[in-house]
């Protein structure tokens, strides 16, 4: 049998559908693997057209999980979970209570968190049911708003790439535009500012630009993201919906590198290869943004803010070898992302194959 979820192009451990009618709930939890521990990932809860599509989607999310904490050094598997309704008008104590007590049963195979649609206080209910639970408001043991951690990493990102095509770290009178200023992306800026770069950023958001504006005046203001990435950057920092380097702006970008929040930035496949073609240095998105699960990942241990913090600053050095990879294998670096995420699914995660006990 090579179609389907049991397909060679699937490849996840386990699917589960859940369902509680009288509160509504309708859920598929997708486990892609537990090579490295528990797979942790969000719960996404969006008014998915069909059912089909919920599963291609979360199917889909899980795998990338799996690379993403794979990649962060993480001892964690890849999972995720939809939930299926307009959070909006279904989303109700019973309902997060329900898919919490679905997660509880996978006795800790898969451990949730934030994604969109769900908010810390959601959480907070999941874990009523469920002790397999992070993204926990900071009152309830949590580790709050990851978006913090995520700015923290891409930044750390950056720094490596510049380090990589420039020799310097130093992002002093560089030009960085930052495509999105919402939770991690105003941070970013923050981070970036305080670096000496000069930034231009882009919102369709008058309010995210406002609050931007008022914390650094000095910032410039593109009037939307075409136009920011065809303008005279150093960097391009894409944070806000995915899809961001595509056939339009790949062949305007003036920027050097590349290195944003976005998850999923290449629109298709093959923009991977227009960038290198280019000469465009593309710091892979999921692993510049694991600032986030790393953060969340830090409630399993008892939330303790620097131990994050530094574990996210590792960002740095996998950039620096990912770089490496790419160069040794002679593929783009997004390639050699996926090449080192697998390598150690497969060389430590076969290291549980020798019992201890
Ligand atoms: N929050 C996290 O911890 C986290 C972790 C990993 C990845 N990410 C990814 O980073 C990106 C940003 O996440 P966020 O949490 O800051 O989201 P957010 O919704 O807070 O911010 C996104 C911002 O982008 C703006 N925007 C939307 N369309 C735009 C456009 N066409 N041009 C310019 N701006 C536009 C929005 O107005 C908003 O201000 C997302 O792709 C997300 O998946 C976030």
């Amino acid at each position: 049998m090579t179609d389907g979820i049991f397909g060679r192009e699937s490849g996840h451990e386990q699917v589960v559908f859940c369902q509680d009618r009288a509160s509504g709930l309708k859920a598929i939890i997708a486990i892609y693997s537990t090579a490295l521990g528990p797979a942790l990932g969000g719960t996404r809860f969006y008014p998915y057209a069909s059912e089909d599509e919920a599963l291609a989607d979360v199917l889909a999310l899980s795998k990338g999980m799996a690379y993403k904490n794979a990649l962060a050094g993480l001892d964690l598997g890849g999972g995720k979970a939809v939930i299926i309704g307009d959070p909006a008008t279904v989303k109700t104590e019973a309902l997060l209570r329900a898919y919490g007590r679905f997660v509880q049963s996978l006795g800790g195979r898969y451990i949730t968190a934030c994604d969109v649609g769900t908010y810390v206080q959601d959480m907070d209910v999941v874990a009523r049911e469920s002790r397999f639970v992070t993204g926990r408001s900071p009152d309830d043991g949590g580790a709050g708003d990851s978006s913090v951690l995520t700015a923290f990493g891409v930044f750390q990102g950056l720094r490596a790439s510049a380090s990589h095509r420039w020799g310097t770290t130093d992002l002093n009178g560089r030009r960085v535009g930052v495509a999105g200023v919402g939770k991690v992306g105003h941070i970013l800026v923050d981070h970036l500012v305080e670096a000496g770069a000069q930034v231009v950023i882009s919102d369709v958001s008058p309010a995210a630009i406002e609050r931007v504006r008022a914390a650094h005046p000095e910032v410039e203001v593109a009037p939307d993201a075409d136009a920011l990435a065809a303008s005279p950057l150093d960097v391009f920092a894409p944070c806000a919906l995915g899809g961001a380097l595509n056939d339009r702006t790949v062949p305007v970008l003036r920027a050097e590198i590349v290195c944003g929040a976005a998850n999923n930035q290449l629109a298709t496949p093959d923009v991977e290869k227009q960038l290198e073609d280019r000469g465009i240095l593309y710091a892979p998105d999921y692993l510049v943004n694991a600032g986030g699960v790393i953060q969340v990942s830090d409630e399993l241990h008892g939330f303790d803010f620097a131990r994050a913090k530094r574990k996210a600053t590792a960002i740095f050095n996998t950039t620096l070898d990912v770089f490496a990879l790419a160069e040794a294998e002679g593929v783009p670096p997004a390639t050699a992302a996926d090449r080192l995420a697998e390598r150690r699914m497969s060389q430590v995660g076969r290291l549980r194959s020798i019992l201890t006990t």
